[in-house]
């Protein structure tokens, strides 16, 4: 590879020129060549973007020479054929989420990833978030006492996608971030969604989602609320945790309040004999390091480009976020019936865990912001 990464981006819509901007201001990386169904679309990236071949032709964008590594921000139907093409000839891959719209699919890109021994990544972008990490480590050390439960929001007015429903589209970051807060994997989702801008698929969904432990999350997305949330809650014993991307200023308040239930006597046989505790204390909201979430995403796909590091969010973790939207198709689809999920034993976890705590080093000395 020479000394700057060579990228090819392919889709330019919307979120893809975020992708744009950021390799090019990076001296490690140049973006080589952008692709994109829609001529009218280039043309509009060419005054921005003078630099990169563009092209409307994946077969001709992978054949410039250059390009070492490939990012998919095509609308997420179309992600597995590009991807796999690129994967194909022997590019690395950081695909934007969901990375397929099938398990099997999925599961194909890892496989295809592993056996030429290239980089997948996907960008669930929460996982490079300040806030999202700040309260993982919350969770981590011990801080919200016995962790009850989770619950996303995020509802807007549209925008309405016209290849995957409300729930493809937007709830994959938040199973990414409730497996990431958690360090683990649903045993069962039960999902319902509702039709109610009649366009054929779901605006609409509340999924329910069973974590070991008993943890429960929730999360409703909607693309027909007119109040606009972007909001996570961690609910435990001790402490409450509200995440609020829309509020800038405290992004992370920390309720010091909670309830528990407390033993009266050594032995208590019944539920009588249990006392409840409450706490109600502070409410507080730390200073949380924020760079732009993506950067820091963009950054650590160059740097396990390079150093043949696995990502924090590698294949497997979109696989497993492909499957858990798997099942929530089949429970709406039978009206909010639970469905099991039975998962393998995480494959690469010793990898995966060197890589976090890599990370972590690299973010609080600031390398990586
Ligand atoms: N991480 C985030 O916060 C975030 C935010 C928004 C969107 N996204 C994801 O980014 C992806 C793109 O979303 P968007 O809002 O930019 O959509 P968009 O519709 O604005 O852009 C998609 C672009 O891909 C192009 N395209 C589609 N198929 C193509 C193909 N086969 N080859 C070349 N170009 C193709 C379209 O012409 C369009 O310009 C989606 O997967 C979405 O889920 C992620």
């Amino acid at each position: 590879m020479a000394e700057q990464m060579g990228l090819l981006i392919v889709g330019c819509g919307y979120w893809g020129v975020n992708y744009v901007r950021n390799f090019t201001e990076m001296p490690e990386t140049r973006v080589v060549a952008l692709c994109d169904q829609r001529v009218e679309r280039l043309n509009e990236l060419r005054r921005r973007f003078p630099e990169p071949v563009l092209t409307t032709d994946l077969e001709e964008a992978l054949r410039l020479p250059g390009v070492d590594a490939v990012v998919v921000c095509t609308n997420a139907t179309a992600h597995y054929d590009v991807a796999r093409h690129c994967l194909e000839a022997g590019k690395h891959v950081l695909i934007e989420k969901p990375m397929a719209t099938s398990t099997e699919r999925a599961q194909r890109l890892v496989d295809l990833a592993a056996a030429r021994r290239l980089t997948l990544m996907v960008g669930h972008i929460f996982l490079y978030n300040g806030a999202v990490r700040k309260i993982k480590s919350y969770i981590d050390e011990g801080a919200l006492g016995e962790l009850y439960y989770l619950y996303a929001r995020r509802t807007n007015l549209g925008p309405v996608r016209f290849d995957v429903n409300a729930l493809w589209d937007l709830a994959p970051h938040d199973i990414s971030i409730f497996n990431y807060m958690l360090g683990a994997r649903p045993e069962w989702v039960s999902a319902v969604g509702t039709q109610v801008l009649h366009n054929c698929r779901e605006d609409v969904g509340f999924i329910v989602l069973g974590y070991p432990n008993k943890t429960l999350g929730h999360v409703h997305v909607s693309w027909a609320d007119p109040l606009k949330v972007r909001e996570v809650v961690v609910v435990g014993s001790d402490k409450r945790i509200v995440f609020d991307d829309l509020n800038p200023l405290e992004r992370v308040r920390i309720f010091d309040k909670g309830i528990a239930a407390s033993p009266v006597g050594p032995e208590p046989t019944t539920f009588e004999e249990y006392h409840f505790s409450i706490r109600d204390g502070e409410i507080s909201s730390p200073n949380i390091d924020f760079g732009e979430p993506l950067k820091t995403q963009c950054l650590h796909f160059v740097e396990c480009v390079s150093q043949g590091c696995p990502p924090l969010s590698d294949g497997h973790e979109g696989l497993n976020v492909v499957r858990v939207m798997e099942a929530v198709g089949r429970s709406i689809a039978q009206r909010g019936a639970p469905v099991e999920l039975e998962w393998e034993e995480a494959e690469d976890k010793p990898a995966r865990a060197v890589m976090e705590s890599s990370y972590e080093r690299r973010t609080s000395t600031g390398a990586v912001h």
